[in-house]
């Protein structure tokens, strides 16, 4: 199989799945998060992929009804404090993007400890994308470099993509192939330096319904793809 270094998938159509079953927005949210779980470890078992870059909660979904917010910031608290074990015995590596300042500092504790506990793991890399703007990721990349240059570390010739993309928020490679599950084909804000070589998949299924079945689907359409990076085969 074609190796994917760095795999990107937008979460999304929890909401939308819940719905279609009578329940209710945070089941769907649930349900979710069970398939992520899923998909981490078969990801990181099978040695499919390098890094996998999520996106799960951007900076607009702070505009949700607060009863929803809530509840998403309650499951990630619960599900970063729950994984710290098992994701250091399997040799998974956390990263958080993000503006972890808009966080509650519970939370962002979590995330710290997270981070701190896999830190020396050298498997797969999860990049969770939560509080996350492509855009004010750009953004806060090009202030660490105004700082910088400001600091007389650097001078305006040092600055070419290579270094900017190491004022990103992570020192990540580009994204190889994005999947957008529920349809929707839209990018959101996410990762917009990371994707712009990237192949895009938008399968219809829902996410919580996003299995290790639907996965294989997507990386057989993936080796199906012709990658020229704007050059002649
Ligand atoms: C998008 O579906 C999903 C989200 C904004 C939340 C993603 C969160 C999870 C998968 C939960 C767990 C994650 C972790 C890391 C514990 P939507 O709600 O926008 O769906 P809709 O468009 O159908 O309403």
């Amino acid at each position: 199989m074609k190796k994917i270094n760095h795999l990107g998938i937008i979460v999304d159509g929890n909401g939308r799945w819940a719905k279609e079953r009578g329940l209710s927005r945070s089941e769907g949210h649930k349900a979710g998060a069970e398939a992520l779980r899923k998909i981490i470890l078969y990801l990181s078992h099978e040695k499919l992929v390098n890094y996998l870059s999520l996106y799960v909660f951007s900076t607009e979904n702070f505009g949700r009804p607060t009863e929803e917010v809530n509840y998403l910031m309650e499951l990630f608290l619960k599900w970063f404090t729950t994984v710290k074990k098992e994701y250091r015995n399997e040799n998974i590596k956390i990263y958080f993007s993000g503006r972890k300042e808009y966080l509650r500092s519970d939370i962002v504790d979590a995330m710290n400890a997270l981070e701190n506990e896999t830190a020396d793991n050298d498997g797969l890399v999860v990049n969770f994308c939560l509080s996350y703007g492509g855009r004010a990721e750009i953004v806060d990349a090009t202030k660490n470099i105004v700082r910088k240059f400001a600091n007389n570390e650097i001078t305006i010739n040092d600055i070419d993509e290579e270094l900017f993309a190491k004022n990103l928020y992570h020192e990540l490679p580009d994204i190889d192939f994005l999947i957008r599950t529920s349809g929707e084909s839209r990018i959101s804000n996410f990762m917009l330096w990371q994707i712009s070589y990237a192949e895009f998949y938008f399968p219809k299924v829902y996410f919580p319904d996003f299995d290790t079945k639907e996965l294989d689907k997507a990386f057989k359409e993936y080796e199906s793809r012709d990658r020229r990076f704007g050059k002649v085969k």
